[in-house]
């Protein structure tokens, strides 16, 4: 059967994508962000996956807001990079392992979750990022992915309690897939920022301190919470912490935190990243 060879969190800020686009990852501003990866990196090389579960949301980019999905999962053999407006970015398309899809998504249905099941679309920063960031600019993406879409754009966003179960049920499609896969699964978003509004600038430092910790240790917190005290707590962008959730919830009970790094602000965003390995 396919296995789950770790978790890791990330933040997916499209201006890391700018940032190695124009060359700027050595400067001063970005030198401290992008060095914090380098362990995270060298992990993922040592840990040799197959297939990259990547959850994130879309930005209004691939779903806009006359249709919002709450929860989509992609069965495509391939995804392209969509332009975002300021045209394609120079990244390789990504190659979907569409039959680890398909399983996932036989499993959500009779698991009574009901996705949005997508033959056909492109992935914007929030898939692009993560995995430039983990693997790097490669001329192909040395692993396949399954991408899965959160709304966490359009109110009602789902609670923490069912990205939760989704990563009960994503587990279980993992470890009943006939094959060898190595399966890596990582949850993006956040930290803590709110880009509209009122707050607009948010960061809560101690939060996310708090959450890269307590991720790891300490889930069932985070877990508990409402909707309302993940906006409170990590700014209204911020509450894009909850698809961690779903790669925290595949993973065992207790875990070994490896790797973790903050860095604020990049952009307007608290940025962390953490690896997990089951215990
Ligand atoms: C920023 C962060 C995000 O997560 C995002 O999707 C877009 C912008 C930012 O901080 O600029
Ligand atoms: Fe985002």
């Amino acid at each position: 059967m396919a296995q789950i060879i770790g978790g890791v969190g990330t933040s997916h800020v499209p201006s890391i994508g700018v940032a190695l686009d124009k060359g700027l990852d050595g400067t001063p501003d970005w030198k401290p962000f992008f060095d914090g990866y380098e362990a995270g990196k060298a992990w993922m090389r040592a840990a040799r996956p197959d297939v990259a579960v990547v959850i994130f949301n879309d930005h209004g980019n691939s779903f806009f807001l006359d249709r919002v999905p709450t929860f989509a999962v992609g069965v495509a053999d391939r995804y392209r990079p969509v332009d975002e407006g300021w045209g394609r970015r120079a990244i390789p398309d990504f190659e979907g392992a569409a039959e680890l899809s398909w399983h996932f998504v036989d499993k959500l249905v009779e698991s009574h979750f009901d996705p949005l099941v997508c033959r056909e679309i492109d992935v914007d920063h929030g898939l692009q990022v993560p995995m430039e960031l983990f693997f790097g600019r490669p001329e192909a993406w040395p692993v396949k992915v399954l991408p899965i879409w959160v709304n966490t754009i359009q109110y009602p966003i789902p609670t923490p309690q069912r990205c939760w179960e989704m990563g009960k049920v994503l587990r279980a499609a993992i470890e009943s897939f006939p094959g060898d896969e190595r399966v890596v699964i990582m949850g993006t978003g956040g930290l803590s920022h709110q880009l509209q509004g009122r707050r607009a600038g948010f960061i809560n430092r101690e939060a996310d301190l708090a959450w890269l910790d307590g991720i790891a240790n300490d889930p069932g917190r985070y877990r508990d919470m409402s909707r309302e005290d993940y906006v409170e707590t990590f700014g209204s962008e911020g509450a894009e912490l909850i698809m961690w959730l779903v790669m925290r919830a595949a993973m065992n009970p207790e875990v070994k935190l490896v790797h973790k790094h903050y860095h604020a602000p990049a952009s307007m965003t608290g940025a962390g990243m953490v690896v997990l390995e089951n215990a």
